[in-house]
């Protein structure tokens, strides 16, 4: 069992968009059983008034056929470190406040998703930009190549 930690700032635009399209890419090739595949966010106020899913990632993930299901921001805990084998950040500024709450990553969990790719790179937050549609094409992309890097 493979288990994967997507995470952002809020979890909810960024990391809820890469769990349900990494779980889509997983089903499709048939490797659903050997992932447990979740999303967390750094901050907690997002946790503390119970919210949902962003409507900007909703409508993208409706429009691309991604399924998803209801799902809460969280904020990582410190036992998730030891519990996961991969924490997968957006950007940049995820990795330091993940480390800030789960202490150093002295096992190399800790890695942005974009640096799976030819062009490594933060995922910009559509919060603020409003680009839902490059935040899908960024995630599918990073998706993919950590996909190619655990074959
Ligand atoms: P995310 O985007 O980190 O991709 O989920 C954000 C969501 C909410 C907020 C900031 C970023 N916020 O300030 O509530």
């Amino acid at each position: 069992m493979i288990k994967v930690l997507f995470v952002c700032l809020g979890n909810i635009c960024r990391s809820p968009m890469a769990e349900f399209v990494f779980k889509q890419m997983v089903t499709e090739r048939g490797m659903s059983a050997k992932f447990e595949i979740a999303s967390a966010a750094t901050e907690g106020y997002n946790e503390m008034c119970h919210a949902g899913i962003h409507h900007g990632t909703r409508e993208m993930l409706h429009a691309m056929h991604v399924p998803y299901e209801e799902h809460y921001s969280r904020r990582i805990r410190p036992e998730d470190y030891a519990y996961y084998d991969y924490i997968l950040a957006m950007d940049d500024s995820n990795i330091e406040e993940i480390q800030s709450i789960t202490g150093p990553d002295t096992e190399g969990k800790v890695r942005r998703l974009l640096d799976f790719t030819a062009h490594p790179r933060n995922i910009k937050d559509p919060w603020y930009t409003g680009n839902f549609d490059e935040t899908y094409w960024d995630i599918v992309e990073g998706c993919d190549a950590f996909l190619k890097f655990l074959e």
